[in-house]
């Protein structure tokens, strides 16, 4: 999800940069827009190099050079780009513009021309805050539908006392938050996800692999991330963008998924198992490139360490285990006996020979099920819509766990 900042020229336009990092932190991008006056306040480099791309302040491009084609129809592909637009600090200035419609730079532009849900957090002196002008703008602006984060009261720059501090930076981002309908559900929780297939070596440059791409645990990892959640992703070989606002541990063979999701076991509240990991590794690994003339009758393979088993021994009982099965065939049958065996709270199935499923597509189709003997299929969806309803299950089934004071669903975990 993308969100454009619009900062103008306020005192309080240096907050707009802790504002930058609170958007990121949920996984949003963050596209900065300042006023001239802005510039005066705080330089563009600042917001640059935290939201790491170009600051968009000219609505012909830059003073002195020519106005392009690019930069002109820019505020047309911002806009409509955008999920959300802030514009804090907000000046009486900017709030007289915007309710009375004019366009005469950059962010007041694009104001007009996206049709993204708009957020205002005003901020200036007392006096300008409860001037009728102002007070009128930001009604008319009310009655628009713009969300408005009210100042807060208290010292203001000027030296003066009262209304038209900045409203406090997690609350604008509260606010950016509910317009893009992100749930906060799992703040507090820390998300622990595999994905990906692993590599196992058979020589220098060769090795066993499997068609996972990484999609589903990529999908989850953010989809937790935009909930509120920390998360932490160990993945194995995937060509997908970085998730922004997670830490990734990025791993190849089966092995070290092992030894890296059981070092980050013990700070986990929730654990997400969606990686492929290899079954089966090649015995030995030769080293240098085995040569075709040398030949190669036969592979010899041993099985790879059971991490889903591992950390259903070692995990705490108050920490809820995810799971995800391929299967082929008896699906449900097969599923269901895993997730007694592995003593999980959760497994999501999909039958990998179906179209629409599985690896390497952008869609999925599982069925859910509980160790509270729930099942629930679902139809085809995206992934990343398969993951926010594995979360929902994740919610419900910390909410039962909650009320019932149960401190394990599904059998004897503990560290053994
Ligand atoms: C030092 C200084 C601080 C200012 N602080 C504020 C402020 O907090 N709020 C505000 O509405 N205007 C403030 N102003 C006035 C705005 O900078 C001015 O109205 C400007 O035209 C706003 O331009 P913009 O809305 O395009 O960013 C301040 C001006 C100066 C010189």
């Amino acid at each position: 999800m993308r969100v454009a900042l619009g900062v103008t020229g306020g005192i309080a336009a240096y907050k707009a940069a802790e504002l930058v990092r609170l958007l990121q932190d949920r996984g949003l991008e963050v596209q900065v827009v300042m006023t001239r006056s802005a510039r005066q306040f705080v330089t563009p480099l600042t917001f640059a190099a935290l939201s790491g791309r170009k600051v968009i302040s000219e609505m012909f491009g830059e003073p002195g050079g020519e106005a392009n084609v690019e930069s002109a129809i820019e505020h047309v592909a911002v806009a409509q780009s955008i999920d959300a637009l802030v514009i804090a600090p907000a000046t009486a200035d900017v709030l007289g513009k915007i309710a009375h419609g004019l366009a005469d730079d950059f962010l007041t532009t694009l104001v007009l021309a996206t049709r993204a849900p708009l957020i205002v957090a005003p901020a200036m002196n007392v006096h300008m805050w409860q001037n009728p002008a102002t007070q009128a703008n930001v009604e008319a602006l009310r009655q628009r539908g713009v969300r408005i984060v009210e100042p807060d009261e208290g010292y203001l720059a000027c030296g003066m006392t009262g209304a038209g501090r900045l409203a406090s930076v997690p609350a604008i981002a509260a606010a950016v938050f509910a317009a893009l309908g992100l749930r906060d559900d799992l703040k507090g929780e820390t998300v622990l996800v595999s994905a990906g297939p692993t590599h196992e070596p058979l020589d220098d440059v060769r090795y066993l692999g499997n068609r996972s791409s990484g999609k589903m645990g990529y999908a989850l990892a953010e989809a937790a991330r935009r909930r509120g959640a920390q998360v932490v992703l160990v993945s194995g070989p995937t060509h997908l963008p970085e998730p922004s606002g997670v830490t990734i541990e990025r791993v190849r063979t089966a092995e070290e998924m092992a030894d890296a999701m059981l070092r980050r076991l013990e700070a986990a509240s929730i654990v997400v198992m969606a990686a492929a990991v290899a079954d089966f590794r090649p015995a030995e690994k030769t080293p240098g490139k085995i040569k075709r003339q040398a030949g190669l009758a036969a592979l010899k393979l041993v099985p790879t360490r059971d991490i889903l088993a591992e950390i259903a021994r070692r995990r705490r009982p108050d920490q809820l285990l995810v799971g995800f099965a391929a299967e082929t065939d008896h699906v449900l049958e097969n599923a269901a006996a895993k997730l007694k065996a592995k003593h999980l709270d959760l497994l999501v199935v999909n039958d990998v020979t179906q179209e629409g499923a599985g690896f390497d597509s952008d869609t999925n189709i599982v069925t859910l099920l509980a160790a509270t003997g729930e099942t629930k299929p679902l139809e085809k969806m995206s992934k990343l819509d398969v993951a926010q309803r594995v979360l929902d299950e994740v919610v419900a089934l910390r909410k039962v766990r909650a009320s019932k004071h149960l401190t394990s669903p599904a059998g004897p975990p503990g560290p053994s």
